[in-house]
């Protein structure tokens, strides 16, 4: 019996170390100390033990399932401590990593600048129009009154992509497409993409323009004016100071070419050494807008009469207004799209 003991005992705790899961364990406890377990069995022989015997081998008995009880629970306890441990370490979370970041996206400094010069424009009551990229000969250049031909068409080099189609060379089609569509009275801005042949340090082959123009009864060069003024002393300084200067363009008579103080050197063209101011070349001011009364024979296109009717309309390139804002010399940046110079504009 003393032996029996010994082997139940050496087979149960070999078992046990085995063990690795509470399923296994729990079915070891059913398999010694269960019920019909091998404990229980070994108890039931204490009847054919001499009964002096019996109660000394009855508890060797006892005192082996307490045994095994502990052993086992030790065993449990063990196997939950070490699951923990696992999943600790496992699981593990570094508190002192940097968190991931979201990038955060950002409006290109084009668009920043094409809606802020919007923005003004919305705010005197115009309203936004757009017309398509790739033109039509008679709306770029025809019925803005440049016959083929027309030596002003040489001011524009232009990407054909058919005979009769071309990428827009400015925003001013937009004009003619309203106007087709439409009847005074009109206040419109249109914003867009133009593409020309050139691409140096200041031109770009695609670049970006804002068109405007007012349409009805008596409107005068006065209205011109006071439009453009209030406009650039708002993208710029209040103080800013303002030039209109005679200039041509085939649409509009007269026409004017809009000049501001230079940025840079206020305007006195000379830097502190006295040197040439790199912005403005020495002459003290920028040019910034064409311009000019919409000419009688454009109205003639669209249908309009011109006895009847009048307006004003301008042009201005969006990425110089942004190189001379941000003092940025290149305008190739703006398309590079380099991280490092993008992310600096907000
Ligand atoms: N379309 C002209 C250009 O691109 C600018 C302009 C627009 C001039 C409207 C006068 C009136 O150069």
């Amino acid at each position: 019996m003393k032996e029996a003991l010994e082997t139940l005992r050496e087979e149960a705790l070999g078992r046990l170390d085995h063990c690795i899961s509470e399923p296994e364990i729990d079915h070891l406890r059913v398999e010694y100390l269960g019920r019909k377990g091998k404990l229980t069995f070994l108890l039931r022989g204490l009847r054919e033990i001499p009964p002096e015997e019996r109660p000394q081998v009855g508890d060797q008995l006892n005192r082996l399932r307490s045994f095994l009880e502990e052993q086992i629970e030790i065993r449990q306890k063990e196997l939950k401590t070490r699951a923990k441990e696992r999943i600790l370490r496992e699981e593990r979370v570094d508190i002192t990593l940097p968190g991931s970041r979201w990038e955060q996206g950002r409006m290109h400094p084009i668009t920043l600048v094409m809606d802020e010069i919007v923005d003004v424009f919305l705010g005197m009551g115009f309203e936004i129009a757009r017309g398509p990229d790739i033109e039509d000969d008679y709306h770029n250049f025809e019925a803005l009154n440049m016959p083929k031909d027309h030596p002003a068409r040489d001011m524009q080099d232009t990407f054909f992509v058919s005979q009769d189609r071309l990428l827009r060379t400015h925003t001013s089609p937009v004009q003619v497409r309203v106007m087709e569509s439409r009847k005074p009275p009109l206040q419109i801005i249109a914003p867009g993409a133009v593409y020309r042949h050139d691409d140096d340090s200041t031109h770009s082959p695609m670049f970006h323009q804002v068109e405007g123009f007012m349409v009805d009864h008596h409107i005068a060069f006065t209205d011109l004016k006071g439009v453009l003024t209030h406009f650039l002393r708002h993208i710029f300084r209040e103080e800013t100071g303002v030039r209109f200067r005679p200039s041509f363009f085939p649409f509009t008579e007269p026409s004017a070419e809009i000049d501001i103080q230079c940025l840079l050197c206020g305007g006195k063209g000379l830097t502190v050494d006295q040197q040439n101011c790199r912005v403005c070349k020495g002459s003290g001011w920028l040019e910034i807008l064409g311009a000019g009364m919409i000419d009688p024979q454009v109205f003639r296109f669209v249908g309009y009469d011109p006895e009847r009717f009048s307006g004003f309309a301008f042009g201005m390139g969006v990425e110089r207004i942004a190189m001379l804002k941000f003092g940025i010399d290149d305008i190739r940046l703006f398309f590079q799209n380099d991280m490092r110079f993008l992310r600096q504009f907000t």
